[in-house]
């Protein structure tokens, strides 16, 4: 008899409580939780004490070596796990992405080849549909048997991701009847296209522009639209990457009527605005993502949305172009720039700090925010999600006093800039471990590529 690991002496907090715990893993799993839980014949004890023992972190939206804008995203699943697991996540939820003329299966297929012999840690797929006449809405059905339950569609980028309103009512409604959530990139592609090739015409190419030509209302009214979409097909839906305070209304209202709506925001509108991207000379590219940089009075919107449930989760949109050859794709044309910023390492430090230390809401409130309600909404719970017997052993040893200045001469992705740069941020994972075993431990990596498991996840069913 005897565990395979112990975490004695910290203090395990999950989306409910806080308490001092030891916490016993065998098989992968957690097969004990309680004070002072016997030592004899356990093969590693990971003393946690002065820290907090928390549930992995789960990231749903990332971008791992996905062609896009000409190029491809700089992280691999290698290079991007790792990364994730240096802060403290340990399950992603990836895209999948259908082009024209290609079966949903295709995609699932493509992207699983793609993880699997690279994954460090354990992984799930969305589906990006990309192309849905009637005879493919069945195969939706099967992506959810297979756990794919979840589908990304675009209100924005016309000719390459943009779907038509009744398309996406129709995917709508066939989601609803198996238990698919729809994830929307919600703004308005056809108006934003309008205001870009006007501020082209008028020689506007600087990548500020990529900003100034996707207003906050376009968001906003996307977001209404989807919204009224998914109310009339009956379907749950969940806003993806969402940035201003427009947008964010729209869900609390939808919300406050009791509609299934769900929003996540991402670290990079929480803690940057479009004052960055006035950096000198090209700098600006560094921070060309999709929705843009807000006003900064935007971001202390977000975090009070994060405070009072009007927004669920926090991802990072991960989707890495380095500066130099990547970025500079865009110099003489704001609309060349590959759409995208590195966010996965530093997701659950920038949100602890900027959330528990700062006072705004807590620790339980973060662990919901970063793993328990996406583990939920996205058919991972209890599996993952929550520090309990019989659930993965995905835990993070994490100081809460520890203070970390970011830096892209630190960090582990494989981009050549940080958009957090310099930014100190107070709590960091010492420790983390992946289904029971150490992949984290300081500044040492001790996972391996292809360790990590696919999760089939269960469709929604509300939460
Ligand atoms: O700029 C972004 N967000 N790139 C990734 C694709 C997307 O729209 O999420
Ligand atoms: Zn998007
Ligand atoms: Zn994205």
């Amino acid at each position: 008899m005897g565990f395979d690991t112990l975490v004695v002496n910290g203090i395990v907090v999950t989306a409910t409580d806080t308490y001092a715990a030891d916490v016993a893993i065998t098989g992968g799993k957690i097969v004990a939780i309680g004070e002072g839980l016997p030592r004899e014949n356990t093969k590693q004890v990971l003393d946690a004490k002065g820290r907090y023992v928390l549930p992995g972190g789960i990231d749903v939206h990332t971008h791992l070596d996905m062609p896009f804008g000409g190029t491809t995203s700089a992280d691999d699943f290698e290079t991007g796990t790792r990364a994730a697991a240096f802060g403290g996540t340990t399950t992603l939820i990836d895209f999948a992405i259908q082009y024209k003329g290609q079966s949903l299966r295709t995609a699932f297929d493509t992207w699983m080849q793609k993880a699997s012999p690279k994954a460090t840690t354990d992984y799930a797929f969305h589906c990006i549909i990309t192309d849905l006449p009637d005879a493919r809405i069945g195969e939706m059905n099967d992506l959810v048997r297979d756990g794919v339950p979840s589908f990304k569609l675009f209100m924005a980028y016309p000719g390459v991701f943009m779907l038509d309103d009744a398309t996406i009512f129709k995917a709508m409604r066939a989601a609803s009847k198996v238990g698919g959530m729809i994830c929307m990139h919600a703004e308005n592609g056809g108006v934003i296209d309008v205001i870009v090739k006007q501020a082209l015409a008028e020689g506007k190419t600087a990548p500020k522009y990529h900003a100034l030509t996707r207003p906050t209302t376009a968001e906003a009214e996307a977001t209404s639209r989807a919204i009224a979409l998914a109310e009339m097909a009956g379907s749950p839906v969940y806003i993806v990457h969402l940035s201003c305070n427009d947008a964010l209304e729209k869900v609390r209202e939808a919300r406050d009527r009791g509609l299934p709506v769900y929003a996540e925001t991402c670290p990079q509108y929480l803690y940057l605005s479009i004052e960055d991207m006035d950096a000198p000379g090209f700098e600006g590219a560094k921070y060309v993502f999709t929705p843009p940089l807000r006003e900064k009075w935007h971001q202390e919107k977000l975090w009070t949305g994060l405070k009072q449930d009007h927004l669920q989760v926090v991802s990072t949109d991960h989707c890495p172009f380095c500066f130099k050859e990547q970025k500079e794709l865009g110099k003489d044309d704001f609309t060349k720039i590959p759409n995208g910023g590195p966010g996965i390492e530093h997701r659950m430090s920038l949100i602890y700090s900027g959330g528990v230390a700062k006072g705004r809401f807590s620790v339980n409130r973060f662990v919901e925010l970063v793993s328990t309600t996406p583990a939920r909404i996205f058919g991972l719970y209890p599996q993952k999600g929550t520090v309990a017997i019989g659930s993965d052993a995905d835990l993070v040893i994490f100081d809460p006093k520890r203070q970390h200045t970011i830096s892209v001469k630190t960090h582990h992705m494989r981009v050549d800039y940080s958009m957090f740069e310099g930014i100190t941020v107070t709590g960091m994972p010492d420790i983390v471990l992946s289904r029971g075993r150490v992949i984290v431990d300081g500044d040492k990596f001790q996972g391996k590529a292809g360790a990590g498991n696919f999760l089939k996840r269960t469709a929604y069913s509300g939460v």
